[in-house]
């Protein structure tokens, strides 16, 4: 299963990437998490004290991928390997820092965003483990052939009209590069009211739950400990369930 988790800035992707990334471990299910953000901090929502270095800043490894980072560099780099190589673990989630996806339009084809983009589609299309990917707020950098591998994307959203808005662009974009499964979770939803004004404001999405404002995460987050608390533990389980049905 192929993951791609988006939505405004702030709403918690990747806090949820976290706990359903741990919640399909306790699945035994083979996880990746992919921090695909500029700003990588899936790593200490997942507890880890540091953030691995960004695959994108290993210039020796790039080089050697790449044969050269000039022009003159290689367009089908090897990076099957990377993925064990690389990988940071905890708890049974492997964790993979890519680094920012340069900016410069869909034409822009510099060595990075060769590289990082073969390993991408390397990810969804040839793995069999599960994948979860932590997006930068938008879905820009989802390349046509990367996208045929995500079999959902999630779009994060708290109850509020900015996350809407941008769900709703999620929402065209997705549609516009072939992705058709797209569910939403509303986080930070405190009752019944905030969850039914979400599920009405966002008819075309089907939802797959709902996740609370949490204590605990706002007091993991304050001891440097991981965010996966035994209380959101069980939401992003019954999440996990209800998209592994919708899926299968
Ligand atoms: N359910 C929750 N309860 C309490 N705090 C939460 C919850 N979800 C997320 N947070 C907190 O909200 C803040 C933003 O969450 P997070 O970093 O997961 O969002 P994001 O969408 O990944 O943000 P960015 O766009 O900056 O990457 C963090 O401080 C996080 O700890
Ligand atoms: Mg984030």
């Amino acid at each position: 299963m192929k993951i791609a988790v988006t939505g405004k800035g702030g709403v918690g992707k990747t806090t949820l990437t976290a706990l359903l990334a741990r919640a399909a471990v306790s699945d035994d299910r083979r996880v990746f998490v992919i921090d695909a953000d500029p700003n990588p901090n899936l790593a200490f929502a997942l507890g880890l004290a540091e953030s691995p270095t960004p695959l994108i800043e290993l210039k020796a490894l790039l080089l050697e991928r790449l044969g050269a980072l000039d022009s003159f560099f290689r367009l089908n780099p090897k990076v099957d390997d990377i993925p064990e190589q690389f990988a940071v673990e905890r708890d049974g989630v492997r964790l993979l820092v890519l680094g920012g996806i340069r900016q410069g339009g869909a034409g822009c084809a510099c060595p990075e965003n060769t590289f990082l983009k073969s390993l991408l589609q390397h990810l969804m299309l040839e793995r069999q483990d599960w994948i979860f990917v932590d997006f930068e707020a938008g879905l820009e950098h989802l390349g046509r052939a990367t996208a045929r591998g995500v079999d959902a994307l999630l779009v994060v959203v708290n109850p509020d009209r900015a996350s809407i808005e941008t769900a709703l662009r999620i929402e065209r974009l997705a549609k516009e590069i072939g992705i058709t499964r797209i569910h939403a979770i509303g986080n930070k939803v405190e009752d019944d009211v905030e969850a039914a004004w979400l599920r009405s404001s966002l008819p075309g999405i089907d939802f797959l739950g709902f996740v609370p404002d949490s204590r605990a995460v706002r007091e993991a987050v304050r001891r440097s400990q991981s965010v996966i608390s035994p209380e959101l533990s069980a939401r992003a389980k019954t999440i996990l369930e209800a998209l592994v049905h919708r899926v299968s």
